[in-house]
């Protein structure tokens, strides 16, 4: 099947989670506009449900502190040096989060819209030539976090925290054909 991208598909496509950035910063303005983009996408109802977290200097030395916390106790001191100098060399940190809601159907539709915006967001930063990596690891789930973001996990969830920066190495990845993952019905 040829499954070559339209022409401004590319982004879609060549997108991809860089974990290795350089040490510049990208520019303010390209990530307000992403989250200018990330706004845009599809919400049921219009709850427009995300709400987005730049974190400054003290909030970033904080958030070390507690992942070097959670990598030391599960994993060890060397691990833990390790992640905090690779944190530390993070150019941008951005954290996103969700409305929870009460109603499983509406939070679980809440959860789908923050992640379309979370899509746009990468996507504008790699028109940028901006990567990041989505993550939502133990820190994302850990009230000190919370805390530092000044939520209340009773009505915000991290949707995921962004490391940001210029790619330093951009991985290969590859996805099933598309013959394995679509059904033509008749
Ligand atoms: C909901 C979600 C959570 C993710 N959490 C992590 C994470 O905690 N750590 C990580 O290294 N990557 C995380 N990723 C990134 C995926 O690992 C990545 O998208 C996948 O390897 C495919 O690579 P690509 O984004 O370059 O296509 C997450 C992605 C999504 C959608």
């Amino acid at each position: 099947m040829n499954t070559r991208p339209q022409p401004g598909l590319h982004l879609v496509r060549e997108r991809r989670t860089v974990a290795l950035f350089k040490p510049e910063k990208p520019p303010r303005e390209l990530l307000l506009a992403a989250v200018e983009a990330a706004r845009w996408a599809p919400n049921h109802h219009l709850t427009e449900p995300w709400r987005f977290y730049l974190l400054g200097h003290q909030t970033v030395s904080a958030m070390v502190e507690i992942a070097n916390e959670l990598t030391l106790a599960k994993r060890g001191p060397e691990a833990a040096r390790k992640r905090r100098e690779l944190m530390k060399a993070v150019p941008e940190w951005m954290a996103v989060t969700c409305r929870r809601s009460a109603d499983a159907f509406r939070d679980r539709e809440d959860y789908g819209a923050c992640c379309c915006a979370i899509q746009n967001l990468m996507l504008c930063l790699w028109e940028g030539g901006v990567a990041c990596k989505w993550s939502t690891g133990a820190l994302t789930r850990d009230s000190r976090f919370h805390e530092l973001l000044g939520i209340d996990a009773g009505e915000q969830m991290v949707a995921g925290l962004f490391s940001i920066g210029y790619p330093r190495i951009v991985p290969q990845q590859k996805r099933r054909p598309v013959a394995e993952i679509l059904t033509t019905l008749e």
